[in-house]
């Protein structure tokens, strides 16, 4: 197996693993995402629901918090597990956050019976904001 696949394997379980621990009483929508840094890391992050339903964070943001937390600023992947059997696309809340890291980030869309689909985040965010 190569390297690439290697990676993606792990990043892809990391997601499914971090799912479970989806905190979403309003929605039931389950989401995990895990980052892979370009040191090789893997950072992962679920989404969170408040009764104040505003404060909801989700999974991808929580992930990258969970990164930078740590001190890592460059990653190179995320994949994004949720329990729908749909792709379902990072919303503009987190395609802005991840973009701000790395426009080129490979996206691996999965869903609940890990089929998967692969997205370069530019392409979902041609004209983003920066500084
Ligand atoms: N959600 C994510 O975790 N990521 C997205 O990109 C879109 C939505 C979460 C937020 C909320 O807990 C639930 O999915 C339904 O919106």
């Amino acid at each position: 197996m190569s390297k690439n696949s290697k990676e993606n394997n792990l990043l892809i379980q990391a997601a499914f693993k971090v799912l479970k621990n989806s905190h979403s009483p309003h929605s039931k929508f389950k989401v995990g995402a895990a980052l892979l840094s370009s040191k090789g890391k893997i950072y992962s992050g679920t989404n969170i629901e408040f009764d104040a339903y505003s404060l909801t964070v989700c999974a991808e943001r929580s992930a990258l918090f969970n990164a930078i937390s740590s001190g890592e600023k460059k990653f190179t992947k995320i994949a994004i597990a949720t329990n729908s059997g749909e792709f379902k696309f990072p919303c503009g809340l987190c395609r802005q956050a991840l973009v701000e890291f790395n426009p080129d980030i490979e996206i691996i869309l999965l869903t609940k019976n890990k089929k998967s689909k692969k997205i370069i985040l530019k392409e979902l965010l041609p004209e983003y904001f920066k500084l």
